[in-house]
């Protein structure tokens, strides 16, 4: 399974080059089987979950090259409208592809979407959005049955601002002469990214950002060229690391007002942020002396997928934090392996209430799902002494050659 070996106590210094965004990259290629012309996208990251995305498209007869960081994808003839259970439940984003399926050949058939095992992840606002365009939706031996030839456009207003809804509906609403609404979208910049992508391929998508999306069918799109944006949490996760071990770091190709959320709750006194052409130049001298309670909210709140980094930097602040979980409820897996590392740390329910302590004792812990995982590199990087993190392949999941990147500034870390 692999396991990460880390001595802590080392300050980070040098540049990080932050990495194409996962939850951005993964529903691009969902879109390019909406067209029958060549896509390339640049910047992709090398991630088990781009691999198996890549695998599932195969299957669906789409024709795919990655190459360095590109990825090139046609879809110029559909072989399948059937995502196999054995891929889909690797994968939960291959519940995007139900949109992107139905919308080129108007039915499709998707086994039940897996993913991290962080909650319930139900699907059934995604379901309820395809029914307000008109598709017929059926739930049958562990498959969903879509068909969508009678797909009318219309108002969609989803009952909670669901990413992975939201990018459905869109991907389902994009072909033919329909004129649709969605309203209460999620506003992740992921859903920025994926309506401007579909309008390079000629979509007429507006209202970008915004929580109310139009979306006017058109008859066709066309091969595009395009590069993904780089990825928030990745970005928060190492400027965390930063915040944990002191030292100076260049960020490259990060954006700052992706990770607003974050920046505001961390302590100026002990992290400094410049802005120089296009880079992210952090200082951080010393140990934050307070540490700012979080909610997780969707976008612009502040993110789920950063609420366990966020954890081991609480949980050597000064002062105590309350941590609540909103988005998913099964989200705090990896409190009992930090509270291994010496980790003040009590959960009531979706609560985790956390008492800053001075340091944290390297321990041997394991990664329970892919943030998680990140959380508990970073106890390791701050730690005293060596911490082992076993099952790094949800780490793997989202951090591309994350300990090639923390060596790079410095760390010890090394995959076993
Ligand atoms: C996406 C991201 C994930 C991130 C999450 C929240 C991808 C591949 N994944 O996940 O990394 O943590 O957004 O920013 O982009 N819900 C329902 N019914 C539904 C759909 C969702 O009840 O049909 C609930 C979920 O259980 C959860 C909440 O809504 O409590 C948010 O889910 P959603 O925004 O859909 O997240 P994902 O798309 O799964």
């Amino acid at each position: 399974m692999g396991k990460f070996v880390i001595e802590g106590g080392r300050q980070l210094y040098g540049e990080i080059k932050i990495q194409g965004a996962k939850n951005a990259v993964l529903p691009l290629f969902a879109a390019a089987v909406l067209t029958e012309e060549k896509i390339v996208l640049k910047n992709v990251p090398h991630l088990a979950d781009v691999e198996n995305m890549l695998k599932i498209l195969n299957t669906l007869g789409v024709e795919t090259k990655f190459e360095k960081d590109t990825v090139q994808l046609c879809a110029s003839v559909m072989r399948s409208d059937t995502i196999p259970c054995s891929l889909a439940k690797e994968l939960r984003s291959s519940v995007f592809l139900l949109g992107s399926v139905l919308g080129r050949i108007k039915r499709a058939r998707v086994a039940y979407p897996g993913g991290c095992d962080i909650g319930l992840r139900p699907i059934d606002i995604h379901i309820k959005g395809l029914r307000d365009l008109g598709v017929k939706v059926e739930e049958k031996e562990g498959f969903i049955l879509c068909e969508g030839s009678e797909c009318k456009g219309g108002n969609v207003c989803l009952d909670y601002p669901s990413v992975g809804a939201t990018e459905n509906v869109i991907l389902a609403s994009v072909l033919g002469n329909n004129k649709t609404i969605v309203q209460n979208a999620a506003r992740e910049p992921e859903i920025t990214e994926l309506v401007r992508f579909l309008n390079t391929m000629g979509a007429k998508i507006s209202g970008e950002g915004s929580s109310v999306l139009r979306i006017e069918g058109v008859e066709k799109l066309h091969g595009a060229e395009f590069t993904v944006m780089p990825d928030r949490i990745v970005f928060g996760t190492y400027l965390l690391s930063l915040c944990l071990t002191g030292g100076e770091i260049t960020f490259l190709y990060a954006k700052e007002g992706d990770v607003g959320a974050l920046l505001s709750k961390l302590d100026k006194n002990s992290c400094k942020i410049c802005r120089e052409h296009g880079k992210i130049n952090v200082i951080v001298k010393e140990r934050a002396k307070n540490c700012e309670s979080v909610t997780t909210q969707p976008y612009p709140g502040f993110p789920t997928d950063l609420q366990a980094p966020y954890m081991t930097y609480a949980a050597v602040s000064e002062g105590t934090c309350i941590l609540t979980e909103n988005i998913f409820e099964n989200r705090f897996r990896h409190v009992p392996e930090l509270q291994k590392t010496g980790a003040n740390i009590v959960v009531r329910d979706r609560v985790a209430i956390i008492s800053g302590v001075p340091y944290l004792t390297g321990a041997e812990v394991t990664a329970r799902d892919l943030r998680g995982g990140a959380s508990l590199v970073l106890a390791g990087l701050c730690a005293r002494g060596i911490t082992v993190v076993q099952d790094i392949y949800h780490i793997d999941r989202g951090y591309e050659n994350m300990e090639e990147t923390l060596s790079k500034v410095g760390a010890r870390i090394a995959r076993l």
